[in-house]
Formats: structure tokens, sequence, C-alpha cells
């Protein structure tokens, strides 16, 4: 199957950019369709940038991308027919009620009236938002109001839905809940491309992940991939008596609450479960997070900079 978003040699920098920085610098991606596809990378990484690209909200500075076929600057009016965007800073209309927010989305974007009215209904249950759907929007909650927005998108029928950061805010049932709703879009085939901050969330919902960092890719591909691609791929904890300095030869160290953490290749995390179980310590060992990959790869680029500085000096 055709991917669903294909970028190539992506190149973004602001004409408002103080520091003329690539906000993106040379990113090429392929998203397959009908999958959830996770964006991450600390603040300032690109995340909101490449979105925007792709919603035809920003055109890029050099590079190429397109969405079902059609280019995001050619054929934007033709992208624009087949996406839906949760903005990662998003006002929905304050005089409206939820119910009427979804209603009349949908009705703008061409659906008749009873398949609106079907969808509507079906997803204030689906976000827990029934209770609150004759409420004006300007008077919901931070959290309530994120939620009929990524309700207002997820009950479109779009085919690829941008979700920037659609849960921040949200408390954890609601999270979940959004998780459900997202599950369900790509069960209709449809592509989400989704950008976040909680690795859990990344990691419990993409197919395929990418790490952006300073606006390239650092890591591309299915979770498991990803954990194949890390130098230390494994996470042992030992809890009790081994010290520091008997723990280094095994692989990274750092110190947690009741002892150490050790990020380990899968020989050694091995030998040292078995060395510390030997010597009466609590142990457990499993595979690394999404969280762990994350703090590896930008953990060490973020050291690499520092020392480029170091040396410079
Ligand atoms: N309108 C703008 N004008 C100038 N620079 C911008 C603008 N918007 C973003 N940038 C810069 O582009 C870079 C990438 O920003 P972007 O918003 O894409 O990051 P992000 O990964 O979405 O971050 P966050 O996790 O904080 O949302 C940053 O250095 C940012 O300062
Ligand atoms: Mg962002």
């Amino acid at each position: 199957m055709e991917p669903a978003v294909v970028a190539r040699d992506l190149t973004k920098v602001y004409p408002t950019s103080t520091t003329g920085a690539r906000a993106l610098s040379g990113v090429s991606l392929s998203i397959p369709a009908g999958q959830v596809y996770g964006l991450i990378g600390r603040n300032g990484a690109g995340k909101t940038t490449f979105v925007r690209i792709g919603a035809t909200q920003l055109m890029p500075t050099s590079g190429s991308m397109t969405v079902l076929g059609d280019d995001v600057v050619k054929d934007a009016g033709r992208v624009r027919q087949r996406i839906a965007c949760v903005p990662q800073e998003s006002r929905p209309l304050y005089f409206l009620n939820v119910d009427q927010l979804i209603y009349l989305y949908l009705k703008l974007r061409g659906m008749d009236r009873a398949e609106a009215r079907r969808r509507t209904d079906a997803v204030l249950e689906e976000l827990g938002l029934s209770a609150v759907g004759k409420q004006l929007v300007n008077q919901l909650s931070g959290g309530m109001r994120r939620r009929a927005m990524v309700a207002m998108v997820l009950a479109s029928d779009a085919e690829v839905l941008y979700l920037d950061e659609p849960t921040t805010g949200l408390d954890p049932l609601a999270r979940r809940e959004v998780w459900g709703a997202i599950r369900r879009a790509s069960q209709e085939h449809r592509t989400v491309l989704l950008t976040t901050h909680y690795l859990d969330e990344a990691d419990a919902l993409s197919a395929r992940l990418a790490l952006l960092e300073g606006g390239q890719v650092r890591l591309e591909g299915t979770p498991h991939d990803l954990r194949a691609r890390v130098r230390h791929p494994y996470r042992v904890t030992v809890e009790g008596v081994l010290g520091l300095s008997e723990l280094q030869s095994y692989g990274e160290v750092s110190e947690v609450s009741g002892g150490h953490l050790v990020f380990a290749r899968e020989s050694s995390a091995r030998d040292l479960a078995i060395y510390a179980l030997g010597k009466g310590a609590r142990v457990s060992m499993g595979p690394v997070s999404l969280e762990d990959i994350f703090l590896q790869v930008v953990g060490r680029s973020i050291e690499e900079d520092g020392e480029g500085v170091a040396t410079e000096s």
C-alpha cells in the first residue's frame, strides 16, 4: 500500500526566526497508511512544524511533502479535504456548545445531517462528553475543551488525522478514552500522525515512531526496531548491597531510589543479574522503555553538544 504521508528532504527556516536556525533540516519520512505514527522529541525539536506543513498551514523552505499522493503546496486544496487537525494550541469557537461545535464542524466538512448527528452523538459518548454536550465551550475546563477538539476531529471522515499533543492536560481516564478513539480510527484504516511527550502513550499507540532532535530524524522505526538500535537495549535495576564500582563494568549506571539502574547489552544484563542475585540483591531486568531510549539517544546528543563546546573553549 502507498504510504499516506511522504516527506522528502523537508527543511523549514521560519522567516521570522532571529537566529535563522532550521526548525526542520532534511527530514525524510514515510508514514504508512492506516496506522498510528508517533512523532516524539524534546521541546523545539520540530514536531509541530512538521505537522503544520503536512496540514498545509505552513510552507516548507525546501524539500517536499505529499499527503495521499497530493503535494501539500501545489495541491493544498485537495489535501485539506482529506485531512483533519488538532493543533497544539487550539481555541474552539467559544459561543457554541460542545454538541454544536462537533455537529457544525462535520456539516462544514460536507457531511449530511443524519450522518453528522449520528457521529456527533457517538463521539460525545465515546469520549465521555455526553454530560457536557449542552455546555458552552468557554465554560468547560481546559482538559474538557481539549477533549472536545479531539472529539471533533476524530468524528470527521478525514483519512489523515494530525493530532498535535492531543492528550496534554487530560486526566488519566480521559487519556485512556482518547487512546481508545485513536485506536478505533486506525482500525477504520485512517492514518493518525500523533505527537506526544507521553512516551508510554507513543509506545502504546504507535505502529512506527520517529524521534526528532534539532529538526532531524534521529531514530525511526517500529518500537521493536528502536529498541534494537540503541547501544543498551536492556535495563536492570539492582536494589541493595552492590556499590557503583561493582556495576560500572556492565553498562551505564545511574542511581535511583533504593539502588541503581543499569542500561546494558543483553549478555551483560544477564551476567549482571546473575552476579547481583548471587550477592543477595533484589534484581529486576527487562527491555528498555521508550523513555529509556529517548534519554539514551537525546541525552547523548546533548552531552556531545556540551563536549563540543568544552573542546572549543
Ligand atoms: N512562528 C515561529 N517563528 C520562528 N520560529 C519558530 C516559530 N515556530 C516555531 N519556531 C521554532 O522552530 C523550532 C521547532 O519548533 P516546533 O514548534 O516545531 O517544536 P516542537 O517539537 O513542536 O516543540 P514542543 O514540544 O515544545 O511543542 C523551535 O526552535 C521554535 O523556536
Ligand atoms: Mg509542538
